[in-house]
């Protein structure tokens, strides 16, 4: 399986004229790897355009937020729908940015199925305690993502472990760590839905992933892929990190 980049670029860049350079040449770069595939969550304003204006199928386009209305009398709201008619296929949902209470978890990634996006869940502790109290919180966020879903719907779904203290900061997780909670996401998952349903679902690594660090998290044995939000905003840094994923 391809490796899931997941180019997060947050409020990058500040006008579509620099949106524009920066997805020509990553796009440029993916068109030629073959173990990589790219998920890019631009700034929304930007979504439309860019989606519009490529005719390729190596990357795809994701939501950085939904909302959780369904009808149409919110005032800033965007819901699922409005992204799926403008070309995105994925969304995030929980990012420890975007707000996303516990329960938002479960209503925005049932809305995120229903309309056709493929939903990224974040998942991850604010602060680690000796006692492992933060396994539990992982649990919670995941039982409550899944709660009101089917076997069938469950598949598509991507969980990225991204432990809130190793966002934004000089070094990830080190691989030990990503693959000890690789292996708990994926235990919590075989327990609630059996190995079957499990074996099929993504888990993504994201928290300062970067050219020096990507190779051994995507060697990692059930690490699926990558989200990278400061690298994938900077051209020529980012389509290093895809070079180097592209030969993990
Ligand atoms: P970072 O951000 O790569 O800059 O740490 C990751 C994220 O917020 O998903």
């Amino acid at each position: 399986m391809k490796h899931l980049i997941l180019a997060n670029w947050k409020m990058s860049p500040s006008s579509i004229k620099e949106a524009r350079e920066l997805f020509e040449y990553t796009k440029t770069a993916v068109g030629k790897m073959r173990a990589v595939s790219v998920v890019i969550a631009p700034p929304a304003v930007y979504i439309a355009t860019l989606a519009s204006a490529y005719k390729g199928n190596k990357v795809a386009f994701s939501a950085q937020s939904i909302d959780t209305y369904e009808d149409v009398i919110h005032t800033g709201a965007l819901s699922p729908k409005q992204y799926k008619s403008v070309g995105a296929e994925y969304c995030l949902i929980g990012h420890s940015e975007s707000g996303d209470t516990l329960d938002d978890l479960r209503v925005k990634t049932f809305l995120a199925i229903k309309y056709g996006l493929t939903p990224i869940v974040f998942v991850g502790e604010s602060v680690r305690d000796v006692a492992g109290h933060y396994l539990t919180t992982i649990r919670e966020q995941i039982l409550i993502t899944l709660k009101e879903l089917s076997a069938g719907q469950i598949n598509d779904i991507v969980f990225c472990y991204e432990p809130v203290w190793a966002v934004g900061q000089s070094e990830a997780l080190d691989s030990y760590g990503v693959h000890q909670m690789a292996l708990y996401i994926r235990k919590v998952l075989v327990e609630e839905y059996g190995a079957s349903v499990a074996r099929k679902m993504r888990i993504l690594y994201g928290g300062s992933v970067k050219i020096g660090n990507i190779s051994e998290i995507l060697e990692i044995e059930d690490i699926d892929g990558v989200a990278v939000g400061r690298a994938s905003t900077d051209k020529d840094v980012f389509v290093k990190l895809l070079r180097v994923a592209n030969k993990a």
